[in-house]
C-alpha cells in the first residue's frame, strides 16, 4: 500500500520543495506529493513521509534533491505553443533584428528560454528563425547570429532535449506538417531533430531562484508556464530579475494564460494582434 501524507509531513515536504525549487503547493495539492513522491520513498527502503523527510534533511544528498525536483515539476510543454509570440517573432522582430546586425547596431541578438522543458519552446525558436531566413531569401544572415540560451531546474528534461529526440506522441503537439518534414528524420518511431538546429541551442541547467546576473543580457526572455507554480513573491523576484537581464526595449513573453502582478513596475504593456506582450520599461 502506498504511503499516506499526514498534515505535518505535508507542511514538511511543502517547505522543503519551495526551498528547493520555488514550487509552492496549497494544500489541495498534497495529492501530488504523496502520488509523485511515493514511489521514490519506496525505493529508499522507507514506510513513511516522516522517515523520508528526516533522510533527506540529514543526508542533504543533492542526487535525491534532483530526483525529487524531477518527480514534483510538471514538464508538459508543446511545439510552438501559444500562436502569438511566433507571429511577433517573424512579423515583427526578425525583420527589426536583422536590420539591427546589418547596420552594426548589434552583434548578436541573445534569446533566453528560461524553463525550456525537453526543449520544444527553444527549437521551436530556432526552426521560426531558420524557416524565416529561407523563407526571404536571407544569406547574409546566419543562425550564427542568434545565440539561444535554454534552461531548466531538472536534469531529465535536458537531457531529453539535448537529445533532441521525441516520440510519435510529443511530435504531433503543435507542430505542423512543413516544420516536421523540414526539420525531422524519422528513425523508427522516434524522431530525430536537424543536427543545425539542435546545435544552435545551448542547454544549460539552472535553478530560476539563482541571480540571473552571470547570464548575460539577453533581447528576449521566454518566461513561460513556469511561473504559475510559484508563490506571489517568488514570481515578483523572477520579474524583476528578468527586467535586468534584458537589454533596454528586451521583451518578455509569458504564457497566454498568465498573470503577473508587479511587471508593471518593470514592463510595459504592448499588444499585437490583440494579444499581449510585455517590453522593458
Ligand atoms: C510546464 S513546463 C513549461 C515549458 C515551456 N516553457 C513551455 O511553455 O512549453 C515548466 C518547466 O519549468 C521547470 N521549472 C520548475 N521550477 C523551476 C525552477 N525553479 N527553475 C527553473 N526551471 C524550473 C520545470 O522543470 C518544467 O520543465
Amino acid at each position: 500500500m502506498s504511503p499516506k501524507l499526514s498534515s505535518n509531513e505535508f507542511t514538511l515536504m511543502k517547505k522543503y520543495i519551495e526551498e528547493k525549487c520555488g514550487i509552492s503547493l496549497g494544500e489541495e495539492k498534497a495529492y501530488l506529493i504523496e502520488s509523485r513522491l511515493s514511489r521514490l520513498l519506496i525505493s529508499s527502503g522507507l514506510s513513511s513521509f516522516s522517515e523520508f523527510y528526516s533522510k533527506i534533511i540529514k543526508q542533504d544528498d543533492k542526487h535525491m534533491t534532483e530526483k525529487i525536483i524531477d518527480a514534483i515539476t510538471t514538464n508538459e510543454t508543446s511545439w510552438f505553443r501559444d500562436k502569438i509570440p511566433w507571429i511577433i517573432l517573424e512579423e515583427v522582430l526578425l525583420p527589426k533584428y536583422i536590420n539591427q546586425i546589418r547596420n552594426g547596431e548589434k552583434s548578436k541578438i541573445r534569446i533566453w528560454c528560461a524553463a525550456c522543458s525537453t526543449g520544444q519552446e527553444p527549437y521551436s525558436i530556432i526552426m521560426c528563425i531558420d524557416h524565416f531566413l529561407n523563407k526571404n531569401g536571407i544569406k547574409d544572415i546566419t543562425l550564427d547570429d542568434f545565440e539561444i540560451l535554454a534552461t531548466d531546474i531538472s536534469s531529465t528534461v535536458l537531457q531529453i532535449a539535448k537529445m533532441g529526440r521525441y516520440d510519435s506522441i510529443s511530435i504531433m503537439r503543435g507542430l505542423d506538417q512543413t516544420y516536421k518534414n523540414k526539420y525531422f528524420e524519422s528513425q523508427g518511431r522516434v524522431w530525430l531533430i536537424d543536427e543545425k538546429i539542435k546545435n544552435a541551442v545551448r542547454f544549460k541547467a539552472f535553478n530560476l531562484q539563482n541571480s540571473f546576473l552571470l547570464l548575460g543580457k539577453f533581447d528576449i526572455v521566454f518566461c513561460r508556464y513556469v511561473m504559475i507554480y510559484f508563490s506571489k513573491e517568488f514570481k515578483e523576484e523572477i520579474v524583476r530579475k528578468i527586467a535586468y537581464a534584458l537589454e533596454d526595449e528586451g521583451l518578455l513573453f509569458i504564457g497566454s494564460s498568465e498573470l503577473l502582478n508587479n511587471k508593471d513596475d518593470y514592463f510595459e504593456k504592448n499588444y499585437y494582434q490583440n494579444s499581449p506582450y510585455y517590453r522593458k520599461r
